[in-house]
């Protein structure tokens, strides 16, 4: 089928630079409400929240922003996905339309009123991982980039360290670029830099990290952006998400797949 798009289409195909193999659970989740892949494995990380705590995130296919035709070489042909793919990625789903906040008390059960997040996360942001991050774990973050942005930051922390920081630059020399790198000992080591920007001025993002054992793997907007070998080892030191710049946040989440 070309009329939907989704995260595995956009890896799995011959044009994907790193070819390296996603998890089955990643872009196959069944549709419907808790049916995301994390929903199977309760408790499987302590911290993880349940679904119906994310009222306001919304399918991919609810967004203008989505990665532009042919910036990812693997993915559906410009005009291919514009249905909602909302069974496609495992990211928490539900009612409501992005950026719209909250969806309504039916949509978040037992919680009044007073319970639904009332509009965007604060910026600087941060989220805790009580038991550091681990292979299957999936982050999500996701928001609208302000207009004449300069910089958006996620660092992944542990302790004082930045184990990975993910850092798009909307300008730097008149370029456009992404560049990773860690801290370690109040020192950055080497960037690792990417040139393929799927970021936009003025418009919604979403930034999926998958940690593996090896890498951190991210896809922005469904599409397949880049990897970052591990080089803080232990990963259940990385206890910590920051999400700062010139952004509005609507939500960090995170699950198992
Ligand atoms: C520096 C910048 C830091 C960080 C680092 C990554 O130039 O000041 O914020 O982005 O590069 O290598």
């Amino acid at each position: 089928m070309a009329d939907s798009f989704s995260l595995n289409d956009a890896i799995s195909g011959s044009g994907n630079p790193n070819p390296q193999g996603w998890p089955g659970p990643w872009g196959n989740p069944p549709a419907g409400a808790g049916g995301y892949p994390g929903a199977a494995y309760p408790g499987t990380y302590p911290g993880q929240a349940p679904p119906a705590a994310y009222p306001g995130q919304a399918p991919p296919g609810a967004y203008p922003g989505q990665a532009p035709p042919g910036a990812y070489p693997g993915q559906a042909p410009p005009g291919a996905y514009p249905g909602p793919t909302a069974p496609a990625y495992p990211g928490p789903n539900a009612p409501g339309a992005y950026p719209g906040q909250p969806s309504g008390p039916a949509a978040y059960p037992g919680a009044g009123p007073a319970d639904i997040p009332a509009g965007p996360l604060t910026v600087p942001y941060e989220m805790a991982f009580p038991a550091g991050v681990m292979p299957r774990m999936l982050i999500t973050v996701m928001g609208i980039i302000k207009l004449n942005a300069n910089r958006l930051v996620l660092d992944f922390k542990s302790g004082n360290d930045v184990a990975f920081h993910f850092n798009p630059r909307f300008n730097e020399n008149n370029k456009k670029v992404i560049v990773c790198n860690s801290n370690m000992n109040n020192t950055w080591g080497r960037e690792e830099r990417q040139t393929i920007f799927p970021f936009e001025s003025g418009k919604p993002f979403k930034i999926q990290v998958l940690v593996e054992s090896d890498h951190f793997k991210v896809a922005v907007n469904d599409a397949h952006l880049l990897q970052y070998n591990h080089r803080v080892k232990n990963l259940s030191e990385i206890k910590v998400l920051g999400v700062s710049g010139d952004i509005s946040l609507n939500s960090v989440s995170h699950t198992m797949i």
